[in-house]
């Protein structure tokens, strides 16, 4: 049996998720892929919080206590760029394989850290990362190899289409479902990211980045969250037959035409299909010369749609042949005996 041991950064929302469902899943990752896996170690801001029994003889606040411990892959849920940047990093030294769900990580570092991966052998993969539970990067990399995807659109924040259905069809206020987003764990630690756009603008540029195979830096997203979006707004669009989303929207038309990416809020007729993405769902519609459209639909936050997405790149790992996922131009370079065909 194929033992792998898991140091898991972070017991919020996904953290915690992974950990439950890396146990109910258990027999079922077992029979399909020959490999248990098994988290020997939490990393965690805060000692005193309440945990469950299961969790607390394995918590750590000390990141060095991670990196003693007998693991192969770290599994990055924290958030926020620092100290998340410095242990990731650190552990890819060690020869640590990373998984990670931090779009604003992957956005900003995300080429960088795929150079420390490819000079150490080591994958780094952030599935998680955009659209929750659906496995867009994955399509994109391994499904639409031979397109050239022209252009991106789709709701990519669960928490922003949340309040907008919410407010649209119940008539529920702005800082009422928030305030239930944030209990139900689907908005970011500081609400604002969500809010103002940017964690939809960090899922665009991850997006934009392996479509377009081009840099697609966060500053040159432009930008404008929902926080204006008015309840008189939504009703008055509700009564033309229109409806208000977050729409993340990149395009490129021609091989090196210039390539444009914003986030806004943007009214569409209810005939449109991603008008009837409600609540949490995210919708990722995109556009290619020969697929021509597809779009995927699923749960876009929320502890077990994320930690389906993480189990995913910790089962590929292992055990698929290796990701050919990459952020930049450059190949993958993989070490010597993950190369070669699939193996089942
Ligand atoms: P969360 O509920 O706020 O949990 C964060 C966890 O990280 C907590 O356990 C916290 O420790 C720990 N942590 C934070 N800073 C730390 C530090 N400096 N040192 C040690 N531990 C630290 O966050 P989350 O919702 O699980 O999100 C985690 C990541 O996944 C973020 O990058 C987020 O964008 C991404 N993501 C979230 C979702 C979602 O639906 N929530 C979906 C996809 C991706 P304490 O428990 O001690 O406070
Ligand atoms: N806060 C994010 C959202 C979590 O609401 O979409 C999933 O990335």
């Amino acid at each position: 049996m194929n033992q792998i041991g898991v140091g898991l950064l972070g017991f919020g929302t996904v953290g915690s998720g992974v950990f439950h469902a890396l146990r109910s899943q258990e027999d079922v990752i077992f029979r399909r892929t020959g490999t248990s896996l098994k988290v020997r170690t939490v990393l965690v801001q805060n000692h005193e919080k309440k945990r469950i029994p299961d969790v607390r003889s394995i918590l750590t606040t000390d990141f060095s206590d991670v990196l003693k411990t007998d693991i192969q892959v770290v599994v990055e849920a924290m958030g926020g760029v620092e100290p998340a940047l410095t242990y990731v990093k650190q552990a890819m030294e060690m020869g640590l394989h990373i998984v990670t769900a931090n779009k604003e990580l992957v956005a900003k570092h995300g080429v960088e850290l795929e150079r420390t991966a490819r000079r150490k052998g080591v994958q780094f993969l952030c599935e998680a990362s955009v659209g929750g539970g659906i496995p867009v990067l994955g399509t994109l990399l391994h499904f639409l190899k031979s397109n050239r995807i022209y252009r991106i659109s789709g709701i990519l924040n669960g928490t922003t289409n949340y309040i907008l259905s919410r407010m649209s069809d119940e008539g529920d206020s702005f800082e009422q479902v928030l305030e239930e987003a944030r209990r139900q764990g689907y908005a970011e630690a500081d609400p604002t990211a969500d809010i103002d756009g940017f964690d939809a603008a960090y899922k665009l540029s991850i997006l934009g980045r392996i479509a377009f195979e081009a840099d697609v830096p966060v500053s040159n997203i432009r930008r404008e969250g929902i926080r204006d979006v008015t309840a008189l707004e939504l009703n008055l669009a509700r009564r033309l037959g229109y409806t208000i989303k977050l729409l993340a929207v990149g395009e490129q038309y021609g091989e090196n035409g210039p390539i444009t990416l914003g986030v806004e809020p943007t009214l569409l007729s209810i005939t449109h299909p991603l008008a009837s993405v409600h609540g949490i769902y995210n919708a990722i519609h995109l556009e290619g010369d020969v697929v021509q459209d597809l779009t995927l639909v699923g749960q876009g936050a929320g502890d077990l749609p994320t930690s389906s997405a993480i189990l995913e790149d910790l089962c590929n790992l292992f055990v698929l042949s290796p990701p050919k996922r990459s952020l930049s131009r450059e190949p993958l370079l993989l070490p010597e005996e993950q190369r070669g065909g699939v193996r089942f």
